[in-house]
Formats: C-alpha cells, structure tokens, sequence
C-alpha cells in the first residue's frame, strides 16, 4: 500500500551539476575555470584527482538521458558551466558551448524531463577570477550579460531557472574557509562576494523574465536546521549565530531585502566589517536583491546542533555537535535527520513565505559498490529517500507549497574538494570504464515516482 499520495503533477527528477560530471575539459572551446585551476593546486583535493573526465557526461549525455527516463523521472536540474559559453567570462558567445545545452534540452524534452537550469554552479572562468573575481561588483554584470547570452538561446525551452547555486558554499567555504575554488581565507573578502553574487543574482532576474516569458525564476540555498544542543544560553546563542550567518544572512536580503542586524553586529565585532554602513553596499542593491522570486531551491542533507561550549577533547566553541555515533552519519559525516526538512519548511513558510519550493537537492553518500552478481545494494540510501520523503510529505500536508523534488544525485560523481571518495548517485559510475549501473535506490526511486507515493514500510525497508 502506498502512503499519501504527493500534489499531482508533482515533479520528480534528480540533480547535478556541470563541473561535477560534464569532463571535456578543453573542448569545443571552454575556458578554463576556478574549479581547473584549483583542483591542480597540490594538496586541494583529497584523492589528487581533477575533473578532465568526471563521469563524460558531454560525450556520455544521451545514455544519461535514457537512464533518466528509465527512472520514470518527469524532471532534470542540471548547471551550465560559464567557460564553456564564455570562455574568459565576457564578451563573444563560443557557440560550440552553448549548443552543447541546446542539444541537452532538446534530448530532455523529447524524452519527457523538464529541465531546471542552473546558472551558476560554482565553475567561475578564472580569467575572472583573474581580476578579481566575486570580490570584484564588476563580476556581477558580467554575470548578468552570461544569463543575457544563455537565456536568449534556450529560454524558449526552458520553463524554470536558477541563478545562483548556494551562495554560503561559494562565499564562505571559497573565500573565508579556503576548503573550495578559489581557496581564500579572507573573511571580510567572503561578504563582499556573498553580496556581489547576490546582486547578480537580483540583477539577471528581469533579464531572465525577459528572454523567458512565463517561465519561473528563483535561487537555490543551502539550508539547514540548525537546534541548540541544550536549552543553556550559550548553546542558544550558538545556535542563533550560526542560523544567522549560514541560513539569515541569504534569506533576509531575498526576502526582506536587509541583512540580518544581529549577524551583522556580530561580524562588525569580529572585525571582518567596519562599524556603520555595509561598505559594498550601494543605494537600489537591496531593491534589486529582493526581487520578487517565483520560488526558493531548498538544499538540504542534514541539521546542524549547535553548542557553545569547548568540547570534551578540547575543540573550540562555537562548535557542531555530533548527534549520531559514526557508523551511523553517512561518508561525509553527515548525520541523517530527516525531520529536520519538515522543520525547516515549516520555518521557511512561516517566516519567509516563498512563493513555492523546490527541494533542489537532497541526498547522501555512501560507498557500496556491485557485489559478485553485479548488484548494488544501497539499502542505506534507500532508508534516506524514504525517510526524507516521507518528512517532506507531511511538510506538503501542513501547508508547505513544495511542488517537486530533485535527488542529489544522478552519478556518483566529483564531489568537489573530496574528489571521487564519495559517491551520491543513485547510478554506479565504474571511473575507469564509465560504466554505469542503477544502484538498488534507483530501482526504489522509480517505484515511488510511479506510485507518486513513499511506499509502505513493510514493502519497502
Ligand atoms: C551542493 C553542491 C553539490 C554537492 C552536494 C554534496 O550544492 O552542495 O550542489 O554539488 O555535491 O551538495 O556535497
């Protein structure tokens, strides 16, 4: 028996993005990005390995296609890297590049896949980067001439687009943590980039509106639920800080068009901004920023527990507390809570009330490989699909307008600063022959996309 059936013309699809499958690194004329250059920086990526190849998605994308389809998917959210349209970011179109999506979205459509795409997925060209990169305002107009050139060729096609993919990851982990492309450490440099992409974000929503009439736009967030470790006010507070400047410090300005005062004071007292006026921000940004959006892209895998207190073995506090023991977190040490989506949606609805949702990616990664007949048998991600489904299931029956669902991801594939150490598809990538093998959560996921229902527990562990 299936459980409660989800909104009928719910969309189902999984996730990815460019620089993490597509290879092809130097052809048809694609530039190079942050994301080249960083992964050849000794030492950056935990296996050594690069992304000249990843999963050949560019020469591979028909088989992909198809197995998409196999999966009874309706939908398919993909990223468009930039060097390959603009090669040092600016100026002529390399149409070679462009094509390349225009044959994708072709392929999507004739095989049933409404395609979602994503701008901007973290792959900047360096010759960008080269002058200055997020930290310069002029990288935002440059951005909103790219969605210019890319959405005048497929926005006939394509019905839903994102401009930026989790703005927290690129400014804080690219230019305050140094663990991603471009590796800075920089914290006040990592504001000014979170509102410069911001702005382009805000900026390219009318062109998008334009060269796409009738299609949908919106951005897609990290989030997470963050809950303090105790009631105590120091796990309070260190709960509230963290919220604000990871989850607040991107939704307040979407959807209210200010930044949160508290994450501010807080970052004036670090010393990372000067007291009074936002330096970077200039009269109309918040206007622009705070568009109207048709719906948020919500990225979620895990809660966040706060303490503010040092930890046993002596680690500083403020501090994410492990709430699981480890053989129970996944491979990125990610604690499984599924009820922290419902919680977070509520939240978001009540406090944001975005027009509609789109869960944009949610996922786990887990090492299972075949086994002797060739099988993978992931029952681990199958209990996350169903645990997370069924969470997000009963956000929709409270009144959350979430209206589809993507899983991250359709291939294992590279996972950015670990390299290929960690494997989220729900298809097996066999690196050395590109062979790909449906895991047994695909076959799992299919069945709920037929039934457009979590089945029950008893048929399905
Ligand atoms: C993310 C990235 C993905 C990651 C995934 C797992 O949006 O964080 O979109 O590229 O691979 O989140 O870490």
């Amino acid at each position: 028996m299936p459980g409660q059936p989800f909104p009928p013309g719910f969309l189902w699809g999984v996730a990815t993005s460019a620089f993490q499958i597509e290879g092809a690194g130097t052809a048809d004329g694609r530039g190079e990005s942050i994301w080249d250059r960083f992964a050849a920086t000794p030492g950056a990526i935990e296996d050594g390995s690069d992304a000249r190849v990843a999963c050949d998605h560019y020469h591979r994308w028909p088989e992909d296609v198809a197995l998409m389809k196999g999966m009874g998917l309706n939908a398919y959210r993909f990223s468009i890297a930039w060097p390959r349209v603009q090669p040092l970011g600016h100026g002529a179109v390399n149409a070679a590049g462009l094509d390349f999506y225009d044959r994708l979205v072709d392929g999507l459509l004739a095989a049933g896949l409404a395609p979602m795409a994503t701008l901007y997925h973290w792959d900047l060209p360096q010759a960008l980067q080269d002058r200055g990169g997020w930290g310069a305002r002029d990288t935002a107009s440059a951005f909103v001439d790219y969605a210019h050139a890319v959405s005048m060729r497929l926005g006939d096609r394509v019905r839903r687009w994102v401009t930026h993919n989790e703005p927290w990851c690129i400014a804080s982990l690219g230019h305050e943590l140094g663990a991603h492309a471009p590796g800075l450490r920089d914290a006040a440099l990592s504001l000014r980039v979170a509102h410069h992409l911001l702005l382009s974000h805000g900026w390219s929503v009318p062109v998008l509106r334009r060269h796409a009439p009738g299609a949908e736009v919106g951005i897609v967030l990290i989030n997470s639920q963050v809950e303090p470790a105790s009631p105590s006010v120091a796990d309070r507070e260190a709960a509230r800080s963290f919220d604000a400047s990871f989850n607040r410090w991107y939704l307040d300005p979407i959807f209210r068009g200010e930044y949160p005062a508290d994450a501010v004071a807080e970052r004036v007292r670090r010393g990372h901004l000067p007291p009074g006026d936002l330096p970077f921000v200039r009269p109309g940004d918040l206007a622009a920023i705070a568009a109207p959006l048709d719906f948020l892209g919500v990225n979620y895998y895990s809660r966040t527990v706060m303490s503010g207190l040092p930890g046993p073995g002596g680690e500083p506090a403020p501090r994410a507390v492990p709430m699981a023991p480890r053989e129970a977190l996944t491979d990125m040490g990610w604690e499984v809570w599924p009820q922290g989506l419902e919680d977070l949606l509520l939240r978001l609805h009540r406090e944001y009330r975005p027009a509609r949702i789109y869960i944009t990616e949610n996922g786990a990664a887990y090492g299972d490989v075949p086994n002797g007949d060739g099988r993978i048998r992931d029952a681990r991600r199958q209990a996350f699909l169903a645990g997370h489904l069924r969470a997000l299931r009963r956000a929709i029956a409270a009144g959350v307008p979430v209206a589809g669902y993507f899983h991250w991801s359709l291939l294992d594939n590279f996972e950015w600063a670990q390299g290929f150490t960690k494997r989220f598809g729900l298809v097996h990538v066999d690196l050395a022959t590109q062979r790909r093998t449906p895991k047994d959560s695909a076959q799992y996921y299919r069945a709920v996309v037929a039934a457009n229902a979590v089945p029950d527990d008893a048929q399905h562990p």
